[in-house]
């Protein structure tokens, strides 16, 4: 089986040393960045390109770039017959062109370069553009990660936004948590330990159980004195979350 991985962000790094460390070769990583590639490159020793003139022959396209570049990439794969597919959460399979095998592999992880991950952890959701071939690319996935389910598009989708809540809009609020204490010399490793207690805590409680702090304590006093110290965008994120904890467990 014959894999080109299009793309050199984070997704498409990461894809690359999954791969490797799966001792399953790919025949090329594609992309117009070169040094990025390099990195590539450099982590897993196998062969770059930045010439689409010169893509290789293969059974599978991973097309790992940016949403809406999807469809430009995907046009430009010659080999009408293979597989194609693409990395994203909230876009259609049809966004590949017509003619294709077309599919999904959507990883429900937080990708950055500088971070390295273990692979066999991740769930990876496929979905195929006919239903009969979705074992066949499921196993072949398998090769990645023992973590692999099928999604049609609209349980991806809403994983994707489930996804939104629960790290990129948490990883803002790290940020602005972060901000709060560069601005008063406080060492923000200092919350590390409720940080990772927070996050461990769900895997025995729902969140909704593990919820505390002022605002599902109603404690008033405490939500002024801390609004008046705020303001800006942080003091609307503080009183839209405090009213959305308030009416949550008003009952
Ligand atoms: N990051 C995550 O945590 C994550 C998780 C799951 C799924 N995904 C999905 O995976 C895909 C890639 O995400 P990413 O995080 O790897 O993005 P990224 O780090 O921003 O990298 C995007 C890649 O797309 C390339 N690209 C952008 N426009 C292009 C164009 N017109 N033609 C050719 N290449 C183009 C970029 O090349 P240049 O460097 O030259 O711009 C880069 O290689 C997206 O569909 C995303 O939704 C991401």
């Amino acid at each position: 089986m014959k894999i080109v991985l299009i793309g050199s962000g984070n997704v498409a790094y990461h894809l690359a040393k999954a791969f490797h460390q799966n001792d399953v070769p790919l025949v090329q990583v594609l992309g117009r960045n070169h040094e990025a590639l390099q990195e590539i490159h450099a982590a897993t020793g196998f062969p770059i390109c930045t010439n689409w003139e010169k893509i290789e022959n293969a059974d599978i396209y991973i097309v790992a770039v940016k949403d809406n570049a999807i469809q430009e990439c995907a046009q430009k794969i010659p080999n009408k017959k293979a597989w194609v597919l693409h990395t994203a959460g909230s876009v259609s399979y049809q966004e590949i062109p017509e003619g294709f095998q077309r599919g999904v592999l959507y990883p429900l992880q937080t990708f950055s370069k500088r971070k390295t991950l273990n692979y066999q952890e991740i769930p990876f959701f496929v979905e195929t553009e006919k239903q009969e071939d979705a074992e066949r690319v499921m196993q072949w996935a398998s090769l990645l990660s023992p973590k692999v389910m099928y999604a049609d598009e609209n349980t991806r989708r809403q994983l994707h936004l489930s996804a939104v809540f629960a790290c990129n809009f948490t990883n803002h609020l790290f940020t602005l948590a972060e901000n709060i204490c560069q601005q008063n010399d406080i060492p923000f490793e200092y919350l590390h330990p409720l940080i990772f207690e927070t996050v461990d805590k769900i895997k025995t409680l729902s969140p909704k159980d593990a919820q505390t702090g002022p605002a599902i304590r109603n404690d008033m006093p405490v939500i002024e004195q801390q609004l008046n110290t705020l303001a800006g965008r942080p003091k609307e994120i503080y009183q839209l979350l405090t009213e959305s904890i308030i009416e949550m467990y008003k009952s």
